[in-house]
């Protein structure tokens, strides 16, 4: 009994370390210890074991099985790391500089706000920035947005726990409360406070709305805004600023056109339009793109210029909203993933 022991073992010792796949590895194992396997039969002899001899007998048998198990156990665990080496790819050395450190892209966002910048500077305006928490004054009162108005509810805007402190942001009232800005208009009202007309400038930055995020909305997204205060300014003026640097940025195919909004800083209000037929994945004939207007002589009164000698335009859009017209993205949540593939794609 104990040849053959030795012999079973010897020869699974020799066949098990040659094993490389699971389907091979779980035939051996039914080979030795499957109901009809060659381990199997020997325990199978031991009723014919005479009984004194049983006890040295089973030890034997224990030992060899214990052996048998630990042989599949280190071939089971060979084939494992294997499949594991194979999922992993070639082994790699992380102290090694980078194969290919790449020069990186620019994000697509950051590609539209420059464009839009580079426009609109060769045309005579400059770049202005305003603080993301806001009080209500900047952000609200100062543009005439009346206390009950639907964009201050709690429901759109992140207001800050009234015991926030924000040494950078002044309030005008003690009272005011801090937010998280919801457009970037507000910077049309510090602008105007910290000098005087003639302005020119372009605000682009990111804004926040208690939106769920979904293929067309996100929480957190970019606005771009322009004002233009001199004398004499005219719809006219707006409206070929609009067509000028939409045609500049999408192509000279692209066409502009107002209809009629209220917004409590302007006055006339418009939302505008494009059509752009020529981008890829524009299905419809005319896509919003953002609000314009010309400045409501209660805001330039709220900074102190005087209504009687200055007049105005001014316009807001989604930064998003065009990058997505003009590189053909679906869903504005590839801009927040920062996944390597959609972010490669930009030069
Ligand atoms: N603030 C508006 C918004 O977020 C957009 C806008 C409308 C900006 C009219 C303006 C404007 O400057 O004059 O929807």
């Amino acid at each position: 009994m104990q040849a053959q022991l030795q012999a079973v073992l010897a020869k699974a010792a020799a066949e098990l370390p040659a094993v490389l796949l699971r389907p091979e590895l779980e035939a051996a194992k039914a080979r030795y210890v499957g109901p009809n396997g060659e381990f199997t039969a020997l325990m199978k002899q031991m009723g014919a074991v005479p009984k004194e001899e049983r006890p040295a007998v089973g030890k034997l048998i224990n030992e060899a099985k214990g052996r048998l198990q630990v042989l599949l156990d280190e071939a089971l665990a060979r084939i494992a790391a294997a499949e594991l080496a194979a999922q992993l790819g070639p082994t790699i050395d992380p102290t090694l500089p980078s194969p290919d450190p790449g020069p990186g892209t620019r994000h697509p966002l950051t590609l539209v706000r420059e464009e839009m910048c580079r426009i609109l500077r060769k045309v005579g305006f400059s770049v202005a920035d305003g603080p993301e928490v806001e009080s209500e004054y900047y952000c609200f009162d100062a543009l005439s947005t009346p206390a009950d108005h639907p964009a201050r509810d709690e429901k759109d805007t992140f207001y800050l726990p009234a015991d926030a402190r924000f040494g950078n942001v002044s309030k005008k009232d003690p009272a005011e409360r801090y937010l998280l800005r919801t457009h970037t208009s507000s910077v049309q009202i510090r602008t105007m406070l910290r000098g005087e007309p003639p302005i020119r400038i372009v605000s682009p930055g990111r804004v926040y709305r208690r939106d769920t995020t979904d293929a067309t909305h996100s929480a957190n997204f970019h606005q771009l805004e322009c004002l233009y205060v001199d004398r004499n300014v005219t719809v006219r003026d707006l409206k070929a600023l609009l067509d000028h640097i939409f045609a500049a940025l999408l192509g000279k195919d692209t066409r502009t056109r107002f209809r009629p909004h209220y917004f409590g800083y302007t006055e006339p209000s418009f939302e505008v339009d494009l059509a752009a037929a020529h981008l890829p994945r524009v299905n419809k004939p005319w896509i919003e793109i953002g609000g314009c207007g010309m400045v409501d002589p209660e805001v330039f009164a709220a900074v102190g210029y005087d209504p009687e000698r200055w007049t105005g335009y001014a316009f807001g859009m989604g930064l998003e909203r065009l990058a997505m017209l003009l590189y053909g993205i679906d869903d504005i949540r590839y801009f927040y993933q920062n996944d390597a593939r959609f972010l490669r794609q930009f030069a």
